[in-house]
């Protein structure tokens, strides 16, 4: 019988050059798989606990502590188990902790684990990581939301949206809806070129110009799109993520670059007016995580008519997520499995989403690095839709190309593209 022989864990960096855990499991059969855990900038305040040092070294974000609870707790617990019950795994790592939100050992200890087992499992099975997690159902390539102009915390620029994504609908396979955003990405960087701004990227490969308002960057990308040849709209469509939790100020939502501070009310006739004016097809985080007021009367105002995300809302927690299906609040949710920090919870808050109807959008963090394993979960689970940055920086290209090579791999894959929405 295979069994775990030792786990251990290092600090490596992320795309910001910050600390993170990097976990590795060894097998009894000689197989050994890693994992890196990422990390967030705009957090949701409900999110599983990141353990971080403090003290001089990294600014105070080292991640020795998590690295020292998974080599002695962790491993100590885990040591000559079974690599392939991952419920289990994950039920040890959850009770040795002893806390809702993983505050003893950190997330980032108990993920890196998590995601280490589970590859070295489908490892030692030789199946690719996506077949180990999803069987055989595992057959649905994501349509790629992807961040082309970055504002909010992930920029130092005007734009006070956090995310201005495309979504390439009307194409038959994940490989040239690839190609099209890839193409209306450095149609986009000519275009601002031209306009005088700057091209420089933010933390999730997008540019940052410093646009005058928070519409203009709907219509650069709208431009960007037709200068590619493609049709805005029912070939490419829009995406935001406002991430509205960091603008929340005296009560109401700031938008700096707009020099106004907005209510939930005005938020909400806004959202309205853009997708009147402009071929958006999803919003996440319209409104703050603590709006659920405010959120419900969003989800009556546009919740038919487009996908509503929840991300700081909800955190990749499934008892949240029962709150807000209980409420009629939004119809999607973001999958960050550092948000609620095992893969076995990931995998709950999926299912109890699709029981319900909402959709699940697989995502990366702002902190990345070039380990793909969301990839290979978007897959398993049929989520349909995933977020993973631009067409730029290795951390988030890496994630694509995973992609391309599961394409290829798939005999029957699919790719949704405007079914996504029917
Ligand atoms: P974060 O941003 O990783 O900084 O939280 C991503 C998002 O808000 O979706
Ligand atoms: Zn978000």
């Amino acid at each position: 019988m295979v069994t775990i022989s030792y786990i251990t864990a290092h600090e490596a960096l992320d795309s910001r050059g910050n600390p993170t855990l990097q976990a590795t499991v060894a097998l009894s059969d000689g197989t050994k798989a890693s994992a890196i855990v990422p990390s967030g900038a705009s957090t949701g305040k409900r999110e599983a606990l990141e353990l971080r040092d403090g003290g001089n070294r990294y600014g105070g974000k080292g991640v020795l502590d998590a690295c020292e609870n998974v080599r002695m707790t962790i491993h100590d617990a885990l040591v000559h188990k079974s690599p392939f019950e991952q419920g289990m795994i994950d039920s040890i790592l959850l009770s040795l902790d002893g806390t809702e939100n993983l505050e003893r050992l950190g997330a980032n200890a108990a993920l890196g684990v998590s995601m280490a087992v589970a590859r070295a499992a489908a490892s030692s099975q030789k199946i690719p990581l996506y077949r180990y997690l999803g069987g055989v159902n595992a057959l649905t390539l994501p349509v790629p939301m992807l961040n082309i102009i970055n504002g909010g915390s992930h920029a130092d620029n005007t734009v006070d949206f956090q995310e201005y994504m495309i979504m390439p609908l009307g194409f038959e396979n994940f490989r040239e809806a690839l190609r099209a955003s890839a193409e209306v990405y450095q149609a986009l960087k000519k275009k601002l070129h031209a306009l005088g701004h700057i091209t420089s990227i933010g933390d999730e490969g997008g540019f940052a110009p410093n646009l005058a308002n928070n519409k203009e960057p709907i219509e650069v990308i709208l431009d960007a799109i037709e200068a590619a040849g493609y049709k805005a709209g029912t070939e490419i469509a829009i995406a935001l993520d406002v991430a509205s939790s960091e603008l929340v100020s005296e009560g109401g939502y700031k938008l700096s670059s707009e020099n106004r501070t907005l209510s939930s009310d005005e938020m909400i006739s806004y959202y309205a007016k853009l997708v009147e004016d402009y071929p958006i097809v999803s919003i996440e985080d319209g409104l703050g995580e603590d709006d659920w007021e405010g959120w419900k009367r969003l989800t009556q105002k546009l919740g038919n008519k487009i996908q509503l995300v929840g991300d700081d809302l909800f955190v990749t927690n499934a008892k949240i997520l029962q709150q807000g299906i209980a409420q009629n609040i939004a119809n999607a949710i973001l999958i960050k499995p550092n948000q609620i920090g095992t893969l076995s919870q990931t995998l709950e808050a999926v299912a109890l989403a699709k029981r319900a109807g909402y959709r699940c959008v697989m995502s990366h963090r702002s902190g990345e690095s070039e380990d793909t394993f969301i990839a290979d979960l978007a897959v398993a689970l049929n989520t349909g839709e995933i977020k993973t940055g631009s067409t730029a920086r290795s951390e988030r290209i890496a994630k694509y190309n995973r992609l391309l090579e599961i394409e290829r791999e798939l005999e029957r894959g699919r790719y949704l593209g405007a079914q996504l929405f029917v």
